[in-house]
């Protein structure tokens, strides 16, 4: 036994020294002199042995050469290459500015381009949305077709062309191959675009990709030239380079065609191309749509009404959603000779009157030089404005989609047994006015047999899916393979009338959605879940700058105000539902009554014919007539 122990410790010791061998091989192989080292070859060499792949046997019989003496000799001291600190003038030879270009190029998922599947979706969404920008604002009924088509396993080309109004020549390098370029930035009016970076980046992303350009037509009249270019992005210095620029003949008289070739994958269902195209129909009933998929289908929306929404109007800041930063660079800026113009001028809804009041109270002369407000008298205006009441913007900036076109929009994709929708008046957060609409889509058309209490029994949707659409939208927690999803409320959310794919949870609309009691409109709901139940749920905010939580436009940040107001537009849509979903669960047990009730009429006929011998003609009248007056005594 005792034996036994001892051949056990040997082995140990022996399995130690090989391992610590093998630790320290590679840098007992560095090191050029090694005055000890008379044993090193040996341990060296087993190392090199180790290498190979080893047994169990070969662990367990110790080596022939090696004793445990041998290993009992310390290692030496490695000698620690000292880490190469910077100081304060290395790290100023590595400190420059660094390009809008290169910093969205690294990080690309800020933009929407954290895969290739939702890389195609935000680059079809970039271009539709400045067609159908571009075409409204310049009064033109938007036309828009959209062409994808596989190139490779992985790569994928775009095209989107519109009947817009074109871009002129010298703008088109700047459009396409700059970052932070545009005409939507500075101006308070509500447009799908706001941050000049959409349609560059998209480009960006196809050149990183693939390689190749952008390739650009657009021709902005008749008489004009249409021009064709190829451009690719300089990201160091965020400047287009132009590869290609020629006048070209194209067909239509006005509009603009944009082709891009990216690493992308195709993929129907949800957070698709093919849902954000369909979902855009919805909000846009003004819009026709022609989608070449790459699977050869062609997918028309056409336009139900055939005039454009009213055209939104430019606003200017409104005095209590500017910040005290942005007072002080106005007042640096301004070209006003006196402070109480600047106020008038710069400001909506600020009157000679008023601006003298917010002047008395912030104790600066009316007359004084804008220029000449420091940071102190920045302050002081600032905190004076805020303690001023002031008239509310004006709402003629942002344009609702409206209750009717919700409904004839929702109708289109979504076939229900229930409509509802509304519109809710002009609010205003951080200075910024903004619309909520809800609409509610609810229960199967009437051929489809309709479940007990909410009707979670329904199968799954494909897509916003018809009739089956009551669906089917995960919570963010849930993945797409899971199937309990598929017996939620489906959630479709607008900002400025685009549809917004991704990040419902992060969205105001989601959490003040989860957030509602669904339960005293007769739905089942899980806590902070969305309803269960044949549901489609609408959420729009038109604003003239909704807060995105991020550059790619996903969500909408819940500001207070905001989520205020999506709460009382669902409160309205919900009781209207509410007293739907009771009558209807009224008339359920009704018929359930006069079912039974039904089921006797034939006996009590037979039994009146054996009791008064009633020819067979009376006893069916007989039955007939007792249905009436079961119909007349049971109203539903
Ligand atoms: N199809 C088009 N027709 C006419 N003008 C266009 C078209 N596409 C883009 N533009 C112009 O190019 C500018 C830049 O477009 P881009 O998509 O990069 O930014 P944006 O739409 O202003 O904001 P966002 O980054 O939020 O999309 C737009 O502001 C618009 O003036
Ligand atoms: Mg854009």
């Amino acid at each position: 036994m005792a034996k036994k122990t001892t051949k056990i410790a040997v082995k140990e010791k022996t399995v130690k020294a090989k391992a610590a061998a093998k630790e320290e091989g590679s840098s007992a192989k560095k090191r050029p002199t090694a005055p000890t080292s008379k044993l090193m070859p040996k341990v060296t060499l087993k190392t090199k042995g180790s290498e190979q792949p080893r047994t169990n046997a070969s662990i367990d019989a110790p080596h022939e050469d090696m004793t445990t003496n041998d290993v009992a000799m310390p290692p030496l001291p490695a000698e620690k290459p000292k880490p190469a600190y910077a100081n304060a003038e290395t790290m100023a030879k590595a400190q420059r500015s660094i390009s809008v270009s290169e910093f969205f190029a690294k990080n690309r998922h800020l933009l929407g381009f954290d895969n290739p599947r939702k890389a195609l979706l935000t680059t079809v969404k970039e271009a539709v949305d400045n067609s159908l920008d571009a075409c409204e604002e310049a009064g033109i009924l938007p036309k828009v077709e959209i062409w994808i088509e596989q190139l490779a396993e992985a790569v994928y080309k775009v095209v989107v062309q519109d009947n817009g109004p074109g871009i002129v020549r010298a703008q088109i390098p700047n459009v396409f191959g700059k970052l932070l370029y545009g005409s939507k930035f500075h101006r308070l009016r509500m447009s799908r675009g706001q941050q000049g970076i959409g349609i560059s980046a998209a480009g960006m992303y196809g050149l990183l990709t693939t390689g190749k350009p952008v390739k650009i037509t657009s021709r902005t009249g008749a008489k004009a030239n249409a021009n064709y270019y190829e451009l690719q992005i300089d990201t160091r210095n965020n400047k287009p380079d132009i590869m290609v620029e020629q006048t070209v003949d194209w067909e239509p008289h006005h509009g603009t065609r944009v082709e891009i070739e990216l690493e992308a994958r195709y993929q129907q269902g949800r957070q698709s191309v093919d849902d954000y195209l369909q979902q855009t129909a919805i909000a846009n009933a003004h819009v026709t749509l022609v989608y070449h998929a790459p699977d050869g289908r062609v997918e028309t929306y056409a336009a139900s009404i055939h005039h454009l929404p009213v055209l939104p109007k430019s606003i200017r800041p409104h005095p209590h959603g500017v910040e005290l930063g942005v007072l002080l660079k106005m007042l640096a800026d301004s070209k006003a000779r006196t402070v109480r113009q600047f106020l008038t001028q710069e400001f909506s809804r600020v009157s000679p009157r008023v601006a003298v009041e917010i002047l008395t109270k912030a104790n600066i002369k009316p007359e004084a030089q804008p220029r000449n407000q420091g940071g102190a008298e920045a302050k002081a205006i600032y905190e004076a404005v805020a303690k001023t009441k002031l008239m509310a913007p004006t709402s003629d900036c942002v344009v609702p989609i409206g209750e009717e076109k919700l409904v004839s929009g929702l109708q289109q994709v979504v076939q229900a047994q229930f409509y509802a929708a509304t519109t809710r008046k002009p609010a205003v957060y951080r200075g910024n006015p903004f619309i909520i609409e809800a609409a509610l889509a609810y229960g199967k058309p009437e051929s489809e047999p309709q479940s007990e209490g909410s009707g979670n029994s329904q199968t799954p949707p494909s897509g916003l899916g018809g009739a089956t659409n009551g669906a089917a939208q995960p919570t963010p927690e849930q993945t797409d393979e899971d199937d309990e999803a598929s017996e939620l409320a489906k959630l479709i959310r607008f900002a400025n009338r685009v549809p917004l794919l991704y990040q419902q949870s992060a969205c105001a609309t989601y959490k003040s959605v989860a957030g509602m009691n669904w339960r005293q409109y007769g739905l089942t709901q899980s806590r902070g879940a969305l309803p269960t139940g044949p549901l489609t749920i609408v959420v729009s905010m038109a604003s003239v700058w909704v807060p995105f939580t991020s550059e790619s436009k996903e969500a909408i940040a819940g500001y207070p105000e905001i989520l205020k107001e999506i709460r009382l537009a669902l409160l309205e849509c919900g009781r209207k539902l509410g007293s739907h979903v009771r009558s209807e669960t009224r008339m359920r047990i009704e018929m359930k009554k006069r079912g039974y009730i039904e089921k006797y009429i034939p006996a009590i006929g037979e039994a009146l014919r054996d009791i008064l011998d009633l020819p067979e003609k009376q006893v069916s009248k007989v039955c007939v007539d007792l249905k009436h007056v079961l119909e007349r005594s049971r109203k539903m």
